[in-house]
């Protein structure tokens, strides 16, 4: 069975002390109020890793997250954090291939290929992120996109290393714009991608693969989009900024 997880991506938002109180507030909540076994996972700003790694412990349903590394082992690259320093803090997961480092940051395929390996490396578990432009999709062309995106930033990966990988659906024209996909289109989009896997290495582990869809997902649109079939869960951007909404959208899982 496929893990249900609601990650929250900070992006570059919050001083120190903000961050530090949202997840105090994130931690209680969580503890009275998510019931299931969903994962529910903070990706912080590299400044906040360690603090609320630390209150984070005891949290069953609760793990953190970078948004973002380097891809070499250390050395002398002023600015950039590796795979190892994160996880020294506290980090379990990485979102890499965010469509705003991909836009902002020039980061292609083949340097975010390499950003898996040194993830993957580490034994932390990257939530890789996909998806088209509004100009793509209105050009039909979104499938050969992901497909492009899969194939050169994770497909190179053998089964085992695969089967640690988190996808997440992020298309670029739902991103911070308050136009969500409809749960149709990214149901299709969704099964879209666990064909994709399937064909490229089996049944078994496309059926395991957790899919995970962002763009403008709220308490109110979360629960239909999570009931699609091939959609286990979000990446959530704006909404992760707010307690009540972040912990709303968990407990769509609540069993
Ligand atoms: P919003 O939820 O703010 O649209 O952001 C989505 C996102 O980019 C998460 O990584």
């Amino acid at each position: 069975m496929r893990k249900k997880i609601v990650a929250g991506n900070w992006k570059m938002n919050l001083d120190y002390q903000q961050g530090v109180t949202l997840f105090s507030e994130i931690v209680n909540m969580a503890k009275d109020e998510v019931m299931g076994d969903q994962q529910v996972v903070v990706c912080s700003p590299f400044i906040h890793l360690h603090s609320i790694f630390q209150m984070a412990k005891g949290a069953t349903h609760v793990a953190i997250g970078a948004q973002n590394v380097y891809f070499e082992d250390a050395g002398a690259y002023t600015g950039e954090v590796s795979a190892a320093q994160v996880k020294s803090a506290g980090a379990a997961y990485v979102i890499l291939g965010h469509s705003e480092r991909r836009a902002y940051f020039h980061e292609d395929d083949h340097m975010l290929s390499k950003k898996v390996d040194a993830v993957l490396k580490q034994e932390l578990t990257p939530i890789f992120c996909i998806g088209e432009t509004q100009e793509e999709r209105e050009s039909d062309r979104y499938f050969d996109i992901i497909k492009k995106q899969l194939k050169n930033g994770v497909f190179h990966l053998p089964n085992d290393a695969f089967g640690h990988v988190i996808l997440a659906y992020e298309p670029v024209w739902a991103i911070g714009t308050g136009l969500t996909a409809s749960p149709e289109q990214a149901q299709e989009v969704h099964a879209f991608i666990r064909n994709e896997i399937a064909n490229q290495y089996n049944a078994h582990i496309a059926e395991d693969t957790t899919i995970l869809y962002g763009g403008s997902c709220n308490p109110k649109n979360a629960p239909e989009l999570f009931s699609q079939t091939d959609i286990d869960g979000g990446l959530i951007g704006g909404a992760s900024l707010k307690s009540r909404d972040f912990i709303d959208i968990v407990k769509v899982f609540n069993s």
